[in-house]
């Protein structure tokens, strides 16, 4: 396992460290949930990193890698980052890459989600999914991808106050009837996006 040793971060109850490139405190939740029983996760806050990395890249996977490869460049440490994109068919594929600035620079997660609702009046064809992809940093210098998905529908309004981002906008297929902010952080990971490639990651990494 290329993983750093917990022995630079102080006791890790002899689990390897995994360094998350995320300051997100919903995603370190919703991994560490997944995966907390085999690896001791960390977010960039405990590594001292509080930088506000550049999403620039085109596609999902451009973007996990541009933030993995931030944190083993600087600070010398294999890691992790996971990058996410709400793909609406009546919208073309939007947000897309651009889920995290929908509404523009500067907005949050409920402008974005209203924008998204705004611009979906009258759509017959809700159909959406959430595709998570995760790179890994390898030791030789290469990246590894991981990716899950979830496919479901937005509502016509929002519901529920769990989770983040697109949560309350979100039904997925396998939980009709709910959106995902009307769900246990259990029940999420057990069927989203970021659950179904954090648990492709862990079998690799303890294959
Ligand atoms: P990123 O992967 O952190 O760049 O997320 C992109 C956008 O998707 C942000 O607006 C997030 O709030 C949103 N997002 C990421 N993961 C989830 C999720 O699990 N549920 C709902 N929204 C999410």
């Amino acid at each position: 396992m290329s993983l750093s040793s917990p022995s630079s971060f102080g006791p890790a109850n002899g689990k390897p460290v995994l360094v998350v490139a995320t300051n997100n405190q919903h995603k370190l939740a919703e991994i560490k949930a997944i995966i907390g029983h085999s690896f001791d996760v960390k977010g960039l806050a405990d590594i001292g990193c509080h930088d506000d990395i550049p999403e620039t890249a085109d596609t999902l996977a451009g973007n996990a890698e541009i933030k993995a490869r931030y944190v083993k460049d600087k600070y010398g440490l294999e890691c992790i980052a996971d990058d996410t994109g709400l793909i609406v068919d009546g919208l073309g594929g939007e947000p897309g890459v651009r889920s995290a600035r929908y509404a523009g620079p500067g907005h949050d997660s409920k402008a974005n989600m209203e924008l998204l609702l705004d611009r979906m009046v009258g759509l017959h064809d809700r159909s959406a999914r959430f595709v998570t992809v995760v790179a890994l940093t390898l030791a030789d210098g290469g990246i590894k991808f991981f990716e899950g998905t979830v496919e479901g529908h937005i509502s016509a309004s929002p519901h529920g106050s769990a989770g983040f981002g697109y949560d309350p906008v979100f039904v997925p297929r396998e939980a009709p009837g709910l959106t995902f902010a009307e769900m246990s952080t259990e029940s999420k990971n057990a069927i989203s996006h970021r659950g179904r490639a954090i648990r492709a990651l862990a079998d690799y990494l303890l294959r």
